[in-house]
């Protein structure tokens, strides 16, 4: 049977419309980095050749979807294109209830302000910056759960995803049940380089939490794309279809928060999805309060009914393999010339190890800020920061060192070819040569709030 497997991912669908790229020179790019305080998130779009900042709200909608944008029912209440997405977050993820949000932010901020009162405890598989952020404005605590190898970019461990069932019951022996509303659970688990969470972990989860009366909230802002490694490495998984794989997913917990910028293929847009009906009128009533009536939360029509069909496209098999392939092939080029990234190659993007790659540049010289403008510099390709930046100050100001310093190379779904991949690669390559020569850099301006999107640097 192993020889049938298509090995090939070439893109299931063809190009009909470009968008023309510009390139400035080295000098200009040298100005553009300086202006922008050596943050890639300050820079202008247009100075940018290759964008790999996010894959969030960057995805190249299809032919259908911008066909559905035309078919907007605009109206203030009980729009047509609501109720289409309703029908398909119950079809295609099996939760019951449906609040959509302007983003996933939204829906984080509505479900903390529910379900958190101050003291609380949230165990979760690593944080997420926003997700986190909200728990702790709610009065709550965050507590990391994910299994230890999750903490090591060179272990190959597949499921790195993982919550850690002995750190989970030990927290919940530590705090009681009573102070831990929910267990924040995330597929594809950005932070740790796009790392998916097992069948197998999501039922001992699912076990453990029913027990002490637990929630789990899914943050599931990549589900398609986790369900494809369980797919591609889970025993019993080889012949179940993404769309089945998502749904058994989802039935292994209680709701979730969606940004469906990412894997739902849509520009803007997100939701809050829960089975219970008392939390469910509790966020319908809040929602006005924060992003819009119950049946827009911020959106326009055209924009529900475009993440609708966006949904659908997500969980097809070939769209999948395709999207996964392109982010193994730029990995693999990588690791062809020696650069360093986590392993095992994650779903979203290649997360260049910068500690290894700069290993003359100590954590509070910033080497992943550093390694993110020198990568710009050389060719305008637009990286970003997930490490120490990232992480930020924890409540009482101290640093948060995390034992990852990465800079991610996301990819957009459906927009860059395999050239591109390979100009990314030879790009970094040639940074990677003349690593010895790069200085850290000092912070010289730092926000209050998610200091990795404002924050200013000047070199040593
Ligand atoms: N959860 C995860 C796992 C995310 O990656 C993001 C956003 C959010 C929640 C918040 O959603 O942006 O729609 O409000 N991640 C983007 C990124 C910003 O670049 O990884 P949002």
């Amino acid at each position: 049977m192993k020889t049938m497997i298509r090995k090939s991912w070439a893109e299931p669908y063809k190009i009909k419309m470009v968008e023309l790229l510009t390139m400035i020179s080295h000098t200009q790019r040298n100005k553009a980095i300086h202006e922008a305080g050596y943050n890639t998130f300050l820079l202008r779009s247009e100075n940018v050749y290759i964008d790999l900042l996010t894959d969030s709200g960057t995805s190249a909608m299809s032919d259908r979807q911008w066909a559905g944008m035309m078919m907007g029912d605009e109206a203030y209440a009980g729009s047509r294109n609501f109720y289409h997405l309703e029908e398909v977050v119950r079809e295609i993820y099996g939760y019951k209830y449906l609040v959509p949000t302007h983003q996933g932010r939204g829906a984080e901020n509505i479900l903390s302000k529910i379900l958190i009162k101050k003291g609380d405890i949230i165990p979760g598989n690593m944080y997420f910056t926003t997700t986190r952020l909200h728990q702790e404005l709610a009065g709550g605590k965050f507590e990391d759960v994910i299994i230890a190898e999750a903490h090591d970019p060179e272990n190959e461990f597949p499921f790195k995803g993982n919550i850690d069932m002995d750190k989970l019951e030990r927290c919940i022996k530590k705090y009681s049940a009573k102070r831990i509303p929910y267990v924040s659970m995330a597929t594809s688990v950005n932070m740790a380089g796009g790392q998916p969470i097992s069948v197998a972990n999501l039922k001992e989860l699912r076990a453990l939490t029913k027990k002490h009366g637990i929630l789990v909230i899914h943050d599931m802002t990549r589900v398609a794309e986790n369900a494809h490694f369980i797919q591609q490495r889970e025993r019993g998984y080889a012949n179940k279809s993404i769309k089945a794989i998502v749904k058994e997913i989802c039935s292994y917990t209680d709701g979730a928060t969606m940004s469906a910028k990412k894997d739902a293929l849509v520009n803007i847009g997100g939701f809050l999805a829960i089975n219970d009906r008392d939390i469910f009128e509790e966020a319908r009533n809040m929602v006005v309060i924060y992003e819009g009536l119950h049946t827009y939360g911020g959106l326009a029509g055209r924009d529900m009914e475009a993440m609708a069909i966006g949904i659908r496209e997500s969980v097809n098999d070939n769209h999948m393999h395709a999207r996964v392939g392109q982010v193994v092939y730029l990995g693999e080029k990588m690791m062809s010339y020696g650069v360093p990234i986590v392993r095992p190659i994650g779903g979203h993007g290649i997360f260049v190890d910068a500690k290894r790659f700069l290993p003359h540049i100590p954590q509070h010289q910033f080497p992943a800020q550093t390694l993110a403008a020198e990568i710009f510099l050389d060719s305008g390709v637009r990286t970003m920061e997930r490490g120490v930046v990232s992480a930020g100050r924890k409540a009482n100001g101290e640093n948060y060192y995390p034992k990852l310093e990465l800079v991610r190379f996301t990819i957009p779904r459906r927009v860059y070819t395999q050239a591109h991949m390979d100009v990314i690669a030879e790009s970094t390559a040639r940074v990677f040569e003349r690593r010895e020569f790069i200085n850290g850099l000092k912070m010289v301006y730092e926000p209050k709030y998610l200091r990795f999107f404002q924050a200013r640097f000047a070199p040593l």
